[in-house]
């Protein structure tokens, strides 16, 4: 199974470049979003960005993708009109998508932080426990998947590990990600993590555990992310 993914293309902002890239790869079997696709809540350019996937690639293959930051949770109907039945978003939710006979769950989450943001403390006043549940949620889809498909995805948008943070302040981190995540990955170990959210890493690629990492934000990656099973 052949994927696509990409996350931070935070639309208009670096528009340019996700359609320059887009014309660089043949029809994937799967394309995943891993967050911030629009910038600051402008749910009209999800249509923007699904009519150049469908322009370049085609649509014979599903999308799945998970919220981050900027999918503000007040503009996620308008969102949900914008892209019709064109995509999937997973939500603290998970699919699984049958490609040539290979069963892959894809457990979808925004993630947490170690650190809510200064807005999120004063407009979210259960923020930290809404971040501890959200790993809590994760972990036990990707259990419910274990034995019952041939590969596990964890698609989330803020970060599971510093390593993928590299060329971030490091004492950001708590703004990046969250340890939490970290914990479940390596009890769980699902195949692949997909993540967002951090625009200057210089690595893009980590391991916890077994698992594969990979950071697929436009800004940092600069095109689209290719990986396989
Ligand atoms: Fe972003
Ligand atoms: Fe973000």
């Amino acid at each position: 199974m052949r994927m696509l993914a990409v996350a931070d293309v935070h639309s208009p902002r670096f528009l340019d470049p996700f359609l320059r890239s887009l014309e660089q790869f043949s029809p994937p079997d799967l394309f995943l979003m891993a967050g911030d696709m629009i910038n600051r809540g402008r749910a009209t350019e999800f249509r923007v960005i699904l009519d150049a996937i469908h322009d370049s690639l085609g649509n014979d293959f599903q999308i799945v993708a998970c919220y981050g930051n900027e999918e503000y949770s007040e503009v996620r109907n308008d969102i949900s009109a914008a892209i019709g039945r064109d995509m999937v978003f997973l939500d603290e939710t998970m699919t699984v998508v049958e490609v040539d006979g290979q069963k892959v769950g894809i457990v979808g989450t925004q993630g947490s932080l170690d650190k809510p943001t200064n807005w999120q403390r004063q407009h979210l006043p259960s923020v930290r426990r809404t971040f501890e549940l959200r790993a809590h949620r994760a972990g036990s889809l990707l259990k419910k998947l274990r034995n019952k498909v041939d590969r596990r995805i964890l698609l989330m948008h803020y970060s599971p590990c510093l390593e993928t943070c590299q060329g971030e302040d490091s004492r950001t981190f708590g703004w990046l990600g969250s340890r939490k995540f970290y914990n479940l990955i390596m009890s769980e170990q699902p195949d692949l993590v997909i993540h967002g959210h951090v625009h200057n890493s210089v690595n893009h690629e980590a391991h916890i555990g077994e698992t594969l990492v990979r950071n697929v934000a436009m800004p940092a990656v600069g095109t689209l992310t290719q990986l396989s099973f």
